[in-house]
């Protein structure tokens, strides 16, 4: 995230529902691999949709300092501009002749840390404060494996220099988390690697690389193994370029959705939102809490399943959300922590360790944010038990820290429309890392700043 600038605190209100029909940006993770593997094969890769946001950004600029040549068509106005990727070819990348400045991407970093590490040259990888403070060892241990050198900083964090092995050594490894980008950044070491690079997973993981690296024509299979679901990609892969279209982030769309169920009398359409089952984890457990999200005109885009969402402000009821769902909802449970808060009876999360390596410990962040604005949470090693406000507003009336973390961000942002007295965000300036038009499209469903 920018840095340049002074913290822009964000404060949104609503006076009575939210309506409207809006579409969220495109899915940041889908964003992430259509450049990487459209900079990986070779001839012109032309995507729609693109997610413009600051993690994007940096992946792109990493790529083009890699060789890749990625340009966005049009006058750099609008919210769905093309973007054109002339790869260079699985082990075509060339050595940066800087450090690539991941910014508060632990995507960017993780993935582009498996592609360097079957190519022959070293990049060194920066980020921010958040980034800088999260850990690498999970994707540094495999690449290891596969004959990569690297060099971080105490606890394998940035800064992190990694010189890639050509050839690499083929892999079978067991994932000790359940983490998509390690998955991806092994699979992406993998392409450029001879044999075949296996990735066992124990809990399904977002399945866009694998979905993904088939249209783009490598060889990809799954199958069930003892230990879980195992991946295996075919290497010295050859990559055809792929017209893609992006479908909209159902991560960015929890804000608006947690936000139209919260605020009474809303009905709210979300147009084109991934439904993809390893990402829907949030629309199932809040169906079970009672949500009224109906998915409506369900269609394929990009391979991906695509629905609108028609939201209905609903009472919703606590529950023991089940553990195994957090996987597919990882990064939605600052929302849910949202909606829990104006439910009625407890709502109770655990398996969540993973929520406090994240751009913030959101575990952490997200039970101080609350109970400053009057909520009684109870904090659990690996979860949050959230005690529900029986469908009233909430206090408010605080000062919260987002601690460089969109999700926070845009979290209180939310909780802010159902509170008694306002509620400040210290800084909204990382909810342009995912969302870059997310008060815009919040104010075009009846939320305001007040002045
Ligand atoms: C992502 C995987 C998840 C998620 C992140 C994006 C991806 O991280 O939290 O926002 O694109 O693969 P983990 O792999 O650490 O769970």
């Amino acid at each position: 995230m920018t840095t340049q600038t002074l913290p822009q605190p964000l404060t949104l209100r609503a006076d009575g529902p939210l309506a409207g029909t809006a579409t969220v940006p495109g899915d940041k993770s889908i964003s992430h691999r259509a450049l990487m593997f459209g900079a990986l094969a070779v001839g012109e890769t032309v995507v729609d949709g693109l997610l413009e946001g600051e993690d994007v950004h940096a992946t792109a600029n990493a790529l083009r300092a890699m060789g890749a040549e990625i340009v966005r068509e049009g006058d750099g106005g609008g919210t769905s501009a093309r973007w054109r990727v002339w790869g260079v070819g699985v082990g075509g990348l060339l050595q940066p002749a800087t450090a690539l400045d991941m910014g508060n991407s632990g995507t960017s970093t993780r993935l582009l840390m498996g592609l360097v590490a079957s190519h022959p040259i070293t990049a060194t990888f920066i980020g921010d404060a958040s980034l800088s403070g999260r850990p690498m060892a999970r994707v540094a241990e495999p690449l290891r494996l596969m004959g990569a050198s690297i060099a971080a900083a105490p606890g394998t964090r940035l800064p992190l220099t990694l010189t890639g092995r050509c050839p690499a050594v083929p892999l079978r490894y067991v994932l000790s988390v359940a983490s998509a980008q390690v998955k991806s950044a092994v699979l992406l070491a993998g392409l450029n690697t001879p044999g075949r690079t296996t990735v066992v997973e124990r809990e399904a993981t977002r399945d866009h690389s694998e979905r993904m690296l088939r249209g783009f024509g490598a060889e990809v299979t799954v199958e069930d193994a003892p230990e879980g679901r195992a991946i295996t990609v075919g290497g010295e892969a050859e990559l055809r370029p792929q017209a893609i279209a992006v479908p909209g982030d159902i991560s960015s769309a929890a804000f608006p959705l947690v936000a139209a169920l919260i605020v009474p009398g809303s009905r709210v359409t979300l147009t084109g939102v991934g439904v993809n089952p390893t990402r829907d984890g949030l629309l199932r457990v809040l169906a079970m809490m009672g949500a009224a999200v109906e998915r409506v005109n369900p269609r394929e885009v990009g391979g991906e399943p695509v629905a609108d969402l028609v939201v209905t402000a609903s009472d919703l009821t606590g529950i023991d959300v089940p553990p195994e769902v957090a996987p597919s909802m990882i990064d939605e449970f600052p929302a849910l922590f949202v909606a829990a808060a104006l439910s009625h009876g407890r709502t109770v999360m655990r398996g969540l360790a993973e929520l406090r390596v994240k751009e913030s410990d959101r575990i952490a962040t997200m039970a101080a944010g609350l109970t400053a604005c009057g909520v009684r949470v109870e904090e659990l090693p690996d979860g949050l038990i959230v005690h529900g406000s029986d469908g009233e507003a909430i206090a408010g009336g605080a000062t919260v820290a987002a601690r460089l973390d969109h999700r926070i961000a845009m979290s209180f942002a939310v909780l802010g429309l159902r509170a008694r007295a306002a509620v400040t965000i210290d800084d909204a300036r990382p909810i342009a890392t995912s969302f870059p038009g997310f008060v815009a499209l919040m104010e075009g469903l009846g939320a305001y700043r007040p002045v």
